[in-house]
């Protein structure tokens, strides 16, 4: 556990990437080359976000095995059951022990055309279900350019916090929209810059609690050789990784890191 308090979370977005077979050799070897290094403690967490057809697959393999990592889901419907053709909803999610859900990642909000608002609708949802929300937000480099590097991943939090209680358990993911898997990553600097934002977000909207026990996380490119530099930041609490979540040396690296420098 960090000083602070907060226990750093490593996540790996595996978008639409690795079939059910493949996702179990990957968590095994991941398993593996992580054994040695003793993480089965509490000084990081490791959370995979497998696509919806493995998550039953990696549930079974991880309770079998009693392999220490979370899993959680990429996205989930606003509504929990009805006609609602190709859409998951949260009580499946829960029921499959899933302990995350991925919610209104820049994405999901191109390419599926996602609000501030059905991302609002989507943590309640999550919320309804028992599943810890990672709410992702950040700006385009066009957005950037107009209105600073703050606004936009600040405004997006706080539709997304709209009917959140203090006492729920968030996390918010910033992901600078052109950085993610452009290999054009975010300064240190920059990232602490909104990470900081958006902790004041969760000060004024919930408590003072609840901005020092929620976790934020930098997504965007984030590598082996480059993941010490962000977790350096104070308001960096871990990261939303996904190219290099693909990889087990890579990841199983990027997860070591943390516990070598002891945070
Ligand atoms: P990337 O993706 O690490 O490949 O940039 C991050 C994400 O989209 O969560």
């Amino acid at each position: 556990m960090a000083v602070n308090g907060r226990t750093p979370l490593i996540a790996g977005n595996w978008k639409m990437n690795l079939d059910h077979l493949q996702a179990v050799a990957f968590v095994q070897k991941l398993h593996w080359a992580l054994k040695d290094a003793k993480h089965e403690d509490d000084s990081v967490e490791v959370a995979v976000f497998p696509p919806f057809t493995d998550l039953r697959t990696v549930q079974t393999l991880i309770d079998a095995d009693k392999i220490p990592f979370a899993f959680g889901a990429q996205d989930l419907s606003t509504h929990d059951s009805g006609a609602y053709t190709g859409e998951i909803s949260g009580a499946f999610l829960s029921k499959l022990q899933c302990g995350y859900v991925i919610i209104g990642h820049s994405e999901r909000r191109q390419y599926h055309h996602e609000t501030d608002e059905v991302v609002a609708a989507k943590v309640q949802a999550a919320l309804r279900h028992g599943l810890v929300p990672v709410i992702c937000v950040g700006e385009t480099l066009e957005q950037r350019e107009e209105s600073g590097p703050t606004a936009v991943s600040v405004a997006q939090l706080e539709v997304a916090l709209e009917g959140v209680p203090a006492s729920a358990d968030i996390v918010v993911a910033y992901e600078p929209v052109w950085a993610i898997g452009t290999g054009q990553v975010a300064s240190p600097e920059q990232a602490q810059e909104v990470c900081a934002a958006l902790r004041a977000v969760l000060a004024d909207k919930l408590d003072a609690d609840a901005a020092a026990r929620t976790r934020i996380l930098y997504g965007g490119s984030v590598k082996s050789s480059n993941v010490a530099s962000f977790m350096r930041e104070p308001d960096v609490d871990g990261a939303l990784v996904g190219g290099a979540s693909l990889v087990v040396d890579e990841f199983a690296a990027i997860i070591r890191y943390q516990k070598h420098v002891g945070v």
